[in-house]
C-alpha cells in the first residue's frame, strides 16, 4: 500500500507531513518552506500558482488570486477568475495538489491517500465539502480529523507514559477551537469540544484596517460591518482591491510585529484616492495598547468555550495539567493573557503552534498505514454539536414543537442512536424528519441542518405506527440520518447536507432573570415551578413552556417571549 500524507489545510497556511522512522516530519514547499500561505492564483491560461509565489499576486492580480478560502468551505458560494467559476472546494483542490505535489518530489513516490484536519467545530456539511476538495485533488481522503485532536496526537506521542487531562486553544487564522480531552498512556480521549468557526488572526487583520479607515474616512464610506465577516467584499467605493491589499499586508504585520514590540508604525503612501479623487495615505503609529483595546471583545469572547467546553468535560481549571497553544494568533499577548486569567495557569510553549497539526495529521495517517502502531497511540472523539429532530409534543393543552435530541454533544463516536416516534395525525401516511443541531428545546433557535421524508406509513390512528429514526454520526464527523416504519421496515435515509450551518450559543437557562422583560414573567415562572413541584399531571408541558420562556428571554426573542407566556398562562389557568 502507499504512504498516507497528513496534511492541515489551514485559513492562512497549510503544512503537509509523513511519517519516516517513526517520528512525524514536516515536507518543504518548492521554495523550501515549511509553511505554505494558503493563496491561490489562476493565470490567464488557466496556469495555477500556489503558496508564496500566488500570495505575490494579491497584490497585482487580486481579481484572480484566491486566500482565505476555508471560510467559504461548503458555503455554496461561487468564486470568479478570467470569467470562469470555481467554487471554493475546487480552489482548496489546488492548494492540496500543490502540497501533495511537494510531497511527491521530495519523497520520490506518487501520493494519493491523506488524512485532513479540519477545526474541530467544523460542521457535518463542511467536513463533507473538504473530503470533496481532496477528492477534487486525486486524493483518497483516509480520515478527516479535528485539528485540535491532532495537535494532542503530537503532543501525546512525545510524552507516551503521561496520565494528564490537556486543553488545547486552537486560535488561527480563521478557526477557534477548543478541546478537552484525557491523556492517559497513549489513549487520548477526548471529552469535549467548543469553537467559533469565524474567528481568527484575519479577523483582528480586519479590525486594524477598519480602525485605520475610519479614521481616514467618513463613517458613511465604510458601511461594512466588521462582526459579519470581510469587509474586502463590502461595495464601497474602497473597491480598489490592490489597495486593500495593501491595507491588509500592512494590517497582519502590524499585528504580527506587536506580538512582540509596543508599536508599529504604518506609513502607506497613496494608499487610494478618495470620492473627490485626492490621493489618501496612511502615516500613523499603532501601539500595542490600542490593538489590545480593539480586539478585545473578539479575544474575550473566547472565554465562553473554554469554560462551556470545561463543563461538558465535567473538569474545572484547576483539573488540568497540560495547556496546549495551538495556532498563529496564540502568539498575540493579550491572547495569552486571557487564557492564563481565564485557565489561572500559565501556558507554556509544548508543541510548535505552527506545526503541530500538520505532525497530528502525520501520525493519525501512520497508525493508519501501520508505520506506527496502535498499540501505542488511541484516539476517540466526540462529535461536538447536539443533534436531534424537531418532535411535536402532543400537551394536554397545546400542542407543541419541540427540539428533540437523538445525539447529545460531545458523545463519543462514531455512534449510532435510534429512538422511536409516532406519526401525530390520524391515518398520516408520510412523515418528515427534519434534523437540528444545537442545544435550544425549541427548533426554532436551533440551525436546521435538512431532512428526510419517510412514505408509505401505514395508516392508523395516531400514536399507533411506530418509526423509528437513527442518527449515526462517523469518525470523520458526517451525519447520516435513516427513518424507518418499524412494523413494515421501509425507510428512507440520506446524509444529510445544507449550507451555510453556523454554531449556535448554549444557553445557560439560569441566567435568565438577568434577561430583558424577565421580572414580568417571573411570577408566572414561579408559579408554574411550584406546580412542578407539587407533581402535577401537567408538569411535562410546564418545564418545556418554561425552558423555551427562558429561551425565549435570554435571546431577546420578545414576540417569541410573549406568545410562550400566553400559553404558558393559560396552562396554568386550566390548572386551577
Ligand atoms: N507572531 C504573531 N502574532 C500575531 N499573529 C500571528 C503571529 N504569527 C502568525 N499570526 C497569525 O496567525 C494566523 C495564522 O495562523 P495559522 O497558520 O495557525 O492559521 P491557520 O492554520 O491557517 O488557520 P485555521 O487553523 O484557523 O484554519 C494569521 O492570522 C497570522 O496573521
Ligand atoms: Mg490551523
Amino acid at each position: 500500500m502507499s504512504r498516507i500524507v497528513g496534511i492541515d489545510l489551514g485559513t492562512s497556511t497549510s503544512e503537509i507531513a509523513c511519517i519516516f522512522d517513526g517520528t512525524p516530519k514536516l515536507i518543504p514547499n518548492t521554495r523550501g518552506h515549511l509553511v505554505t500561505p494558503s493563496v491561490v492564483h489562476i493565470g490567464e491560461d488557466g496556469g495555477i500558482v500556489v503558496g508564496e509565489d500566488a500570495a505575490e499576486y494579491l497584490f497585482t492580480r487580486p481579481d484572480c488570486t484566491f486566500m482565505e478560502i476555508k471560510r467559504l468551505t461548503g458555503s455554496g458560494e461561487r468564486l470568479r477568475a478570467h470569467g470562469k467559476e470555481y467554487s471554493p472546494e475546487e480552489i482548496q483542490a489546488m492548494l492540496l495538489r500543490y502540497l501533495v505535489s511537494c510531497a511527491e518530489t521530495s519523497l520520490n513516490e506518487t501520493i494519493d491517500r491523506a488524512v485532513i484536519t479540519v477545526p474541530a467545530y467544523f460542521t457535518d456539511v463542511q467536513r463533507r465539502a473538504t473530503t470533496k476538495a481532496g477528492e477534487l485533488a486525486g486524493l483518497r481522503v483516509e480520515r478527516i480529523i479535528n485539528e485540535p485532536t491532532a495537535a494532542a496526537l503530537d503532543y501525546g506521542l512525545s510524552n507516551l507514559r503521561e496520565c494528564k487531562n490537556v486543553l488545547v486553544y486552537d486560535l488561527g487564522g480563521g478557526t477557534l477551537d477548543i478541546t478537552v480531552l484525557e491523556l492517559f498512556e497513549g489513549v487520548i480521549d477526548v471529552k469535549a469540544s467548543r469553537g467559533n468557526n469565524r474567528l481568527g488572526g484575519k479577523d483582528f487583520d480586519e479590525i486594524i484596517m477598519h480602525k485605520l479607515m475610519e479614521a481616514e474616512l467618513s463613517s458613511d464610506i465604510l458601511s461594512g460591518d466588521i462582526s459579519s465577516g470581510d469587509i474586502l467584499s463590502q461595495e464601497s467605493p474602497l473597491s480598489d482591491k490592490r489597495a486593500l491589499m495593501r491595507l491588509k499586508k500592512a494590517a497582519e504585520d502590524c499585528k504580527i510585529s506587536l506580538s512582540s514590540h509596543e508599536e508599529y508604525r504604518f506609513s502607506l503612501p497613496f494608499l487610494f484616492s478618495a470620492g473627490d479623487g485626492k490621493p489618501v495615505s496612511i502615516e500613523r503609529t499603532v501601539t500595542r495598547t490600542e490593538f489590545d483595546a480593539w480586539v478585545r471583545e473578539k479575544v474575550v469572547s473566547t472565554k465562553e468555550p473554554m469554560m462551556t467546553a470545561l463543563q461538558d468535560a465535567k473538569l474545572s481549571p484547576e483539573d488540568l495539567n497540560v495547556i496546549l497553544l495551538v495556532g498563529g494568533s496564540t502568539r498575540i499577548p493579550c491572547v495569552k493573557a486571557l487564557v492564563a486569567e481565564t485557565l489561572s495557569a500559565i501556558p507554556q510553549s509544548l508543541v510548535d503552534p505552527d506545526l503541530t497539526v500538520a505532525r497530528g495529521a502525520a501520525i493519525q495517517a501512520g497508525l493508519l498505514e501501520g508505520s506506527l502502531s496502535e498499540a501505542d497511540l488511541v484516539l476517540t472523539d466526540v462529535c461536538p454539536y447536539t443533534l436531534g429532530i424537531a418532535a411535536l409534543h402532543r400537551g394536554v393543552y397545546d400542542d407543541r414543537m419541540i427540539f428533540d435530541p437523538i445525539i447529545p454533544r460531545n458523545t463519543t463516536i462514531p455512534t449510532e442512536r435510534s429512538k422511536l416516534y409516532h406519526p401525530a395525525v390520524d391515518y398520516q401516511t408520510t412523515a418528515r424528519i427534519e434534523a437540528y443541531q444545537g442545544d435550544s428545546s425549541n427548533p426554532e433557535n436551533n440551525e436546521r441542518l435538512g431532512d428526510v421524508l419517510l412514505t408509505g406509513i401505514p395508516p392508523a390512528r395516531h400514536g399507533k405506527e411506530p418509526i423509528e429514526v437513527t442518527f449515526s454520526y462517523d469518525i470523520n464527523g458526517i451525519l447520516q440520518v435513516k427513518a424507518a416504519v418499524v412494523s413494515t421496515g421501509r425507510a428512507v435515509s440520506a446524509e444529510i447536507s445544507t449550507t451555510g450551518v453556523k454554531a449556535m450559543p448554549v444557553l445557560d437557562l439560569r441566567k435568565w432573570e438577568k434577561a430583558e422583560g424577565a421580572k414580568r414573567c417571573r411570577p408566572l415562572i414561579r408559579k408554574a415551578e411550584k406546580a412542578i413541584a407539587r407533581g402535577d399531571d401537567l408538569s411535562d408541558d410546564l418545564q418545556i413552556l418554561i425552558d423555551q420562556l427562558k429561551e425565549a428571554l435570554l435571546l431577546k426573542n420578545e414576540e417569541q417571549a410573549e406568545e410562550i407566556r400566553a400559553l404558558l398562562l393559560g396552562v396554568l389557568e386550566e390548572l386551577t
